[in-house]
């Protein structure tokens, strides 16, 4: 299914999330308002207030604060783009120059740190403590899974179990707390909550395995960013962390000489790529976000026959069948 017909269930509340986050990139400083249009230049998939607002919808139309704290998660969700490709040195982020590239590291940490501060000054002026509550424990693990991220770079021993870890803490948090705060703010059902959370987290796994894959088989057209750049900044996924497993110790040798060599040129690449195809990891990866995705829509199954039910299978679908 296209995001925007599983989006159609909230395209109301999404038209007003889009004014509320330029509202909250007004500033009459010239070189925030000069960052700020070029963020609002293009816009990202709104995947993660389109999962809160739809989770809100489960019982019944969702409350204004909803719309608010959807802004506030796609405000977050920015600050954590912009740090990250500062860290990552990324020069392409939906389809244009990130603004590290475009201006300098400087800027993406002040910016990254208005956004941050911004969004949580939304919530306490508008006396939302309790989705403060959720979102205090996301950013907070999502700081943690990029230190961790950091930590393991260049470590060709980095196991399955740490790469779970990190993009738990990195991605799914969030995608998590977004789910949470929409079945508190939708006053979905008695204990709803937990069940919320639960598939949230595992939307986000299921999510972030599939941009690990983009990496290695995406096209750089249509996903707006740079293909390749996870090897080349020695952060090493899980489909070449199943390759390495598989690998016969001659062929692991061989991935760790093309790895360590920092050069991706386009003959090692395609090695690189051809390696990690034979030895399954595309289709072990593959395979693993489809198990999060059937255990995403396990978990809200209970809730079949809610408004926003099928949009939500929906959402999930798409999260693996996605080509950006
Ligand atoms: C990118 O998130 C970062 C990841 C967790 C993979 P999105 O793919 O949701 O990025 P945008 O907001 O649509 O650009
Ligand atoms: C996602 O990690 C970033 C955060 C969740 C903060 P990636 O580094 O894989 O995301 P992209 O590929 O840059 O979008
Ligand atoms: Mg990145
Ligand atoms: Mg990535």
């Amino acid at each position: 299914m296209k995001l925007a017909e599983l989006q159609s269930a909230v395209r109301g509340e999404l038209d007003e999330l889009e004014q509320q986050l330029s509202e909250a990139l007004v500033s009459h400083l010239p070189l925030i308002r000069t960052v700020a249009d070029h963020l609002l230049l293009t816009r990202g998939k709104r995947f993660r207030p389109t999962l809160l607002l739809l989770s809100a919808k489960m019982s019944n139309s969702p409350p204004s604060e909803a719309i608010r704290a959807a802004t506030v998660v796609e405000l977050i969700h920015t600050a954590t783009l912009i740090h990250d490709d500062s860290i990552d040195k990324s020069e392409l982020r939906r389809g244009v120059p990130t603004v590290n590239f475009k201006w300098d590291d400087d800027v993406s940490i002040a910016m990254g740190d208005f956004l941050y501060s911004k969004a949580f000054y939304l919530l306490v002026s508008n006396g939302m403590y309790e989705t403060m509550d959720i979102l205090a424990e996301a950013t907070h693990r999502m700081s943690v899974g990029e230190m961790l991220e950091i930590e393991r770079r260049d470590d060709v021993d980095v196991t399955e179990d740490d790469y779970m870890t990190m993009i738990t803490e990195k991605t799914a948090s969030l995608m998590s707390a977004s789910c949470e705060i929409g079945a508190v703010l939708g006053d979905t059902q008695d204990g709803a909550r937990g069940y919320f959370s639960r598939f949230g987290h595992a939307v986000g796994l299921a999510f972030q395995i599939t941009d690990d894959l983009f990496d290695f088989m995406g096209r750089e057209k249509e996903l707006g960013k740079e293909i390749g750049s996870d090897v080349r900044g020695g952060k090493f996924t899980l489909p070449l962390i199943a390759a390495l497993r598989n690998a016969t110790s001659r062929d692991r040798a061989r991935i760790h000489k093309i790895l360590k060599s920092g050069s991706l040129m386009d003959g090692n690449w395609q090695e690189l790529l051809t390696l990690i195809d034979e030895y399954d990891g595309i289709r072990y990866s593959r395979e693993r976000a489809f198990a999060y995705a059937a255990e995403a829509k396990d978990v809200i199954k209970r809730f079949e026959g809610s408004p926003c039910y099928p949009s939500l299978c929906s959402a999930v679908d798409y999260t693996v069948e996605r080509k950006r």
